[in-house]
């Protein structure tokens, strides 16, 4: 097989190494071991690899060192780190310095060949996120847009194909979720990219001023009217007109908007003949259209008129692996704008964030940290300052030390669980396929999935 991975082990007992060879090339890898640390770095800048496992604690340059040493050379090779339990300490140190994974001394062949697996799984999802992202960017313009969740990138894909097709879009979610976001995302991949994108708040105006903000007025047409004034669907003319809060558009100005949908033309407010403008119609809601057009609120005319394509937006709790990205967007963005200086999250405020269940979304969680920092510019934003803004469960870190072993250890623990139910998943509930695919034998499968309450059946 051309693509067999290639694997450097590094451990100066002899016979663990020699295991460790065994197991690893029984299971079709190319691997070589090292006893030398020093050489080994060595032999590593010299090839190229896709993955490092390291000991910890050896004589010479010791596996923090070769850590170093290794993401100086190659920033985003996963490294795993093997430690005996006494070690704990450093292991969070590994995980600090950019360690992918950690293994704690004794371990079964089993258990590494699932963590090695599951290393070299994780650079795949990284390789073809980076090469769906450069094929989309090369086309399309989406640098505003953070996040690397199969929830966004299905979204991208979508706006991508859709930008340049003319349809109207109706965009939905949660609010907060980013809906304006992707509509201006489509218009300015657009052929309409040079003309203008409107947007207008259809929940916020009586039906009257929305009305004549729509469509405009001739001078004299009612009581007020001074003089001629410019609609926005013609203000948008070539370009693409925002509906946002669309189910909250009053019935009248719903019939005078589908009017306009189905004939691409309008009558000012005052006027005798028609205008003819040439927009595309973007609408986002939050609510459920659906059930307003069940209900008699909405038009079913209309609402499909609206709803060519519909591009949905999950929401952040549903897309949890944007949380970090976003964090470190929106700090960098308070940083240019108040020319502060925060690196980033601490770890049990990263934690916090990531689990935290975000009700309002990204809109949410870019106040939240707009309001921290606010709060606090050192170096790192904690989780303290974090929970002045959100409800946070009870902090169990009491600062000695061994609440961090507690971290690594649900962090240890919520990866396991979240490996098991993705690989579940993808086998349908089939144990045995799942077994098979993780290297690991039936029966440690059960034992975990019985402590993780885990039901296979809820994914077959
Ligand atoms: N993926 C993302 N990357 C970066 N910023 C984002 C992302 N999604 C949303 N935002 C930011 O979050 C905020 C909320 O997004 P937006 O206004 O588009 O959401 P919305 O769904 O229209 O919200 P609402 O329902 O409250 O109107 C904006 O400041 C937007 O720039
Ligand atoms: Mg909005």
């Amino acid at each position: 097989m051309a693509d067999k991975k290639r694997i450097m082990l590094i451990d100066n007992e002899e016979g663990l190494c020699r295991m460790m060879e065994a197991v690893l090339s029984d299971s079709g890898y190319i691997v070589e071991a090292h006893t030398r640390s020093f050489e080994a770095v060595d032999v590593f800048r010299a090839g190229a690899w896709d993955l490092v496992v390291t000991d910890i604690k050896m004589p010479g340059m010791d596996g923090l060192e070769v850590l170093q040493k290794i993401k100086e050379k190659e920033p985003s090779i996963p490294v795993i780190m093997v430690t005996a339990y006494a070690t704990v300490e450093t292991s969070i140190q590994a995980l600090r310095r950019g360690a992918y994974d950690m293994l704690t001394k004794p371990f079964e062949p089993e258990e590494l060949l699932y963590r090695v697996k599951n290393a070299l799984n994780h650079t795949k999802l990284l390789e073809e996120n980076r090469e769906l992202r450069e094929e989309l960017v090369g086309k399309f313009r989406f640098d505003n847009i953070v996040g690397a969740s199969e929830g966004l990138k299905d979204v991208l894909e979508r706006v991508a194909r859709i930008a340049v097709r003319d349809s109207s879009v109706l965009v939905t979610g949660e609010s907060g979720t980013g809906k304006e976001l992707i509509a201006q995302a489509i218009h300015y991949n657009s052929p309409r990219r040079e003309k203008k994108f409107i947007a207008i708040n259809c929940g916020a105006l009586p039906a009257s001023i929305l009305e004549s903000e729509l469509f405009g007025y001739r001078k004299g047409a009612f009581t007020g009217a001074h003089e001629n004034r410019t609609g926005l669907l013609e203000a948008a003319d070539g370009g693409t007109l925002f509906l946002d809060e669309v189910g909250n558009l009053p019935m009248e100005v719903q019939k005078t908007l589908l009017r306009f949908l189905q004939e691409q033309e309008f009558i000012r407010i005052g006027d005798t003949t028609p205008t003819k403008v040439d927009v595309r119609i973007i609408s986002a809601t939050n609510s459920d259209l659906n059930r307003a057009v069940e209900r008699g609120e909405f038009r079913e005319d209309l609402f499909y008129r609206l709803n060519v394509v519909n591009i949905h937006l999950p929401p952040l709790r549903e897309r949890r692996s944007d949380i970090p990205l976003l964090a470190a967007h929106f700090i960098g963005q308070q940083n240019r704008k108040f020319g502060t200086r925060v690196k980033g999250l601490a770890p049990d405020a990263l934690e916090a964030v990531c689990s935290f269940p975000w009700p309002g979304n990204i809109r949410q969680m870019q106040n939240v940290i707009e309001a921290s920092m606010a709060m606090e510019c050192g170096d790192c934003l904690g989780r303290g300052v974090i929970a002045q803004f959100i409800d946070l469960p009870a902090a169990t870190d009491d600062g000695d030390g061994e609440s961090d072993e507690g971290d690594y250890n649900q962090a240890l623990s919520r990866f396991e669980r979240d490996y098991l139910q993705g690989l579940l998943r993808k086998n349908r509930g089939n144990v045995d396929a799942a077994a098979r695919e993780a290297g690991m034998n039936m029966a440690t499968i059960y034992r975990k999935i019985k402590k993780y309450s885990i039901r296979k059946e809820d994914f077959s």
